[in-house]
């Protein structure tokens, strides 16, 4: 018996709702929709299911301004409908976990539109609140999403705190009926069932009471300019600096842990739920047991290209920061980033180095999440007309270049294509037909679908190909479901001078199961000597043809780009 709680062997797989599958033929995506794919979802082999905001909002920021805790987005359908896609989830062994947006409301939101109401409202003391200064805003903090971080309301004559949009709130989280309102709401979905939460932007929840003022002499978009124009690591480091400077009174006050605690004990009431935090660092894990139980390891994320030094170098430090049982969680793309494909694959390579990434994700110590889309090879598309733009940031960015700094408009718009975030965030290409099988031909979908789609792009064509993307990610899948030591091993960096290949131990004490992994990130071959007290290898998955029978540890063939896994037999 192991003793591994579920979304410690789980794989989880993120829905972007409004992108994922169209039940109702309106373009936008919804749940029914979602319901018609658990089949699918079944099939790939994932475990569980990131469903990100599918709350009542007015979309400033794709659901993530959220107008209502405890229901659903009409768009999406109603509660009976959400009620329905996780008794067939859970009926097919799918968890879900839904997406808890801590930080602020829409401003839509009826706590916030009662707090507007003066300086007299019963819930003023929800959001924060403050007076000017010298006819001018609290202070000069900033917005990450662009310009200042304070707005001006005018019939109260005060101003108030958005690190986000204006139109996302901050909520006052020193207040302890904000707090017992939003566990009421965590409550709602944990009694129906819900496996847990994923926290949106903890790091922001709290900022300094002092308002102490930054010292930055950049602001961001003055940042933003020069990270584009930089190409050196240095340099990008130096930037970073700047940026921390910007930022550091609006987040990372130590008053989060002791909320975060607060939140656990919510959830520890019930059996067996988990929260995963959008953060990196390590102290969101407690001590290990009493705050969340699992971050995403953004740091694997932030890097040029994956090479098997960064992989190692990020393995060695992020394991051995972490506190007493706590439980590793890694990703490479979801709706804030370039997708996986685009981001560290190019040319020939590319379709190949796509199945070493997934199989980075399996192999590593750790929860793996990925990212609807990923399993078809879905990549960025890049919007040639900014009134496609829907996500609000790359709207900000195109207006600064052109009316702020001048660019010519197709410069402006081709880098805010790249720096927004509708790229990643288009219909998901079901089928070989008209917008991609997502909604149908003569309705105009939220995004563009990418064209790609008539390329084999989809998820019909790769059914059919069984040697597709797809095809290939339902193997690994399914290999990484019956080897205990992937799911659960212990993890050791083996060859670790390698630049062209990854090769690491899993070790299962329980089932008594040891892997051998080796990913090669290149286009050259190798023999490998492995010098383990093992007599050979089972192969139980290969993404290449390889020699029946078993493999010697000693004398391991790897061919280009291939992957390996194989179960180790003692002498
Ligand atoms: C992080 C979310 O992933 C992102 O999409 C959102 O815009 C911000 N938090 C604000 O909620």
């Amino acid at each position: 018996m192991n003793n591994h709680k579920w979304w410690q062997t789980a794989v989880f797989y993120q829905i972007y709702p409004r992108s994922f599958a169209d039940g109702n033929g309106d373009g936008i995506g919804d749940i029914p929709g979602i319901i018609t794919k658990l089949d699918y979802l079944q099939e790939l082999g994932i475990d569980a299911i990131w469903l990100s905001p599918h709350f009542p909002s007015p979309q400033f920021d794709c659901g993530y301004d959220v107008a209502d805790y405890v229901n659903v987005e009409p768009e999406y359908g109603t509660l009976a409908d959400f009620r329905e896609m996780l008794a067939a989830a859970h009926a097919r062994g799918i968890r879900v976990i839904l997406d808890l947006v801590l930080n602020h409301t829409s401003h839509l939101h009826a706590w916030f539109q009662e707090s507007q109401k003066g300086r007299d409202s019963a819930k003023r003391d929800w959001y924060i609140w403050r007076d000017g200064v010298d006819g001018g805003p609290p202070n000069n903090w900033r917005s990450v999403f662009g310009g200042p971080a304070w707005e001006f309301d005018a019939a109260s004559g005060q101003y108030y705190y958005h690190f986000f949009l204006k139109e996302q709130p901050d909520l006052n989280w020193r207040n302890p009926a904000v707090r017992a309102a939003m566990w009421d709401a965590v409550r709602f979905w944990l009694d129906m069932g819900v496996d847990g939460f994923r926290l949106d932007a903890i790091n922001a929840i709290f900022e300094d009471p002092a308002l102490t003022p930054h010292t930055s002499t950049a602001d961001e978009m003055e940042l933003l300019r020069r990270y584009w124009d930089t190409i050196s690591q240095e340099e990008a480091v130096r930037l970073d600096a700047e940026g921390e400077l910007l930022f550091r009174h609006q987040h990372s006050q130590p008053q989060v842990h002791d909320l975060m605690q607060e939140l656990r004990q919510v959830i520890d009431a019930y059996d067996d739920r988990v929260l995963v935090g959008e953060a990196d660092e390590i102290a969101f894990y407690g001590d290990g047991s009493n705050e969340l139980h699992m971050i995403f390891n953004f740091s694997l994320m932030r890097s040029e290209r994956l090479t098997p030094a960064w992989i190692r170098a990020n393995q060695q430090e992020r394991l051995a920061a972490l506190p007493p049982g706590a439980w590793p969680c890694n990703t490479l793309n979801n709706h804030d980033s370039p997708r996986l494909f685009s981001r560290y694959t190019a040319g020939e390579q590319a379709a190949a180095l796509a199945r070493v990434h997934l199989a980075l994700m399996l192999a590593l110590k750790g929860t793996p999440f990925l990212y609807n889309g990923e399993e078809i090879g879905m990549i960025d598309y890049h919007l040639h007309d900014p009134a496609q733009f829907r996500d609000l940031v790359g709207v900000w960015i195109y207006r600064t270049l052109r009316e702020t700094l001048g660019w010519p408009a197709e410069e402006a718009t081709a880098r805010a294509s790249q720096m927004g975030r509708d790229k990643c965030r288009t219909p998901n290409q079901w089928a070989h037909t008209a917008n991609g099988g997502f909604c149908p031909a003569d309705v105009t979908p939220w995004l563009p679908v990418h064209p790609n789609w008539a390329a084999g792009v989809n998820v019909a064509d790769q059914e059919a190909d069984p040697d597709s993307l797809l095809h290939f990610y339902r193997r690994l899948l399914h290999a990484r479901r019956g080897a205990p030591a992937l799911q659960m091993g212990e993890q050791e960096l083996l060859h670790e001078e390698a630049d062209d290949y990854l090769a690491l131990l899993r070790a299962d004490a329980v089932s008594g199961q040891t892997c051998l992994v080796v990913l090669n990130f290149s286009q050259r071959g190798h023999t490998l000597c492995f010098d383990l007290p093992f007599a050979s290898a089972r192969p139980l998955f290969s993404s290449h043809a390889r020699r029946p029978g078993p493999d010697a540890p000693h004398a391991l063939e790897i061919a280009p780009f291939e992957v390996y896994i194989g179960e180790l037999i003692r002498y």
